[in-house]
């Protein structure tokens, strides 16, 4: 399926339209298969999205079928600040009725190889067709200004067999230790939605958009849905190196 690439004006529009996919699938996948798989993306691109998911649109959502994962964590305890798993508790997780059993979060208060086997087990328990990890039916994923995405960042080897790694990246001032899902789980997905909002993220954008094919340097090139679909929100700044049109990429306006 060719990508899609949905220009939003600013990042309140984007993160709405962000939620409604999230509903539109999470009822689709639980009308076809009676639960909804979902990995979320740390960083600040999907806070909005949260707390929107956990006042407005809380309703719209049968919460009691959704299970939650993350396409990456930073190692530290689920208390930190600097925790995905603690920033979606705050701002969504403790606020809708989801069931305690269907929050699949790394441990990240272990050491980070711990952690990605544990995650490994984990995902395992959601196999189907023997791949040894689920197929998600959505995947939220940001992107860093050097083109990282999940924790999958440039220079990483991407010629990857497993399904979870353990990974240690600097990147602003985040956690350095991490674990992440890779490209083989992230391409099974029905769904892959990545969210780019900033001026910050116009430069490297216009690379990983590009037909420069460099996914040692820009990992979101990593990502291409074997039988699903991908489709970017981006806002107007993100956009703005961005030509009118681009070989390969369905644009509208959102
Ligand atoms: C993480 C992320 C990471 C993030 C990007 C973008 O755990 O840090 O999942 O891949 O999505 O760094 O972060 P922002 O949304 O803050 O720009």
């Amino acid at each position: 399926m060719k990508p899609e690439l949905r220009i939003f004006h600013d990042s309140e529009r984007l993160s709405r339209h962000a939620a409604n996919l999230f509903i539109e699938e999470s009822n689709k996948s639980i009308r076809q298969r009676n639960r909804f798989l979902v990995a979320l993306n740390g960083g600040s691109s999907p806070t909005r999205l949260f707390q929107l998911l956990a006042a407005e649109y809380r309703e719209d959502v049968e919460w009691g079928k959704v299970h939650v994962f993350w396409g990456d964590e930073r190692c530290v305890p689920p208390t930190d600040e600097g925790s995905n798993y603690h920033q979606s508790h705050e701002a969504l997780l403790s606020k809708v009725p989801i069931p305690e059993a269907n929050i699949h979060r790394v441990l990240g208060e272990l050491d980070p190889p711990s952690a990605a086997k544990q995650y490994s087990e984990v995902l395992k328990s959601f196999s189907e067709d023997g791949f040894g990890f689920p197929k998600f039916d959505l995947v939220y994923l940001g992107m860093g200004e050097d083109g990282h995405t999940a924790s999958l960042f440039p220079g990483s080897p991407f010629d990857v067999a497993e399904p979870v790694l353990a990974v240690t990246a600097q990147y602003q001032d985040r956690p350095a230790n991490r674990v992440t899902l890779t490209q083989l789980v992230f391409n099974q997905a029905r769904l892959v939605v990545f969210m780019a909002t900033g001026e910050k993220k116009a430069g490297v954008l216009a690379e990983v958009l590009s037909d420069r094919y460099n996914p040692a340097q820009y990992p979101a090139q990593r990502i291409d849905p074997k039988d699903g679909q991908l489709i970017w929100l981006v806002d107007d700044a993100a956009a703005s190196q961005l030509p009118r049109k681009i070989k390969g990429l369905k644009i509208c306006e959102g």
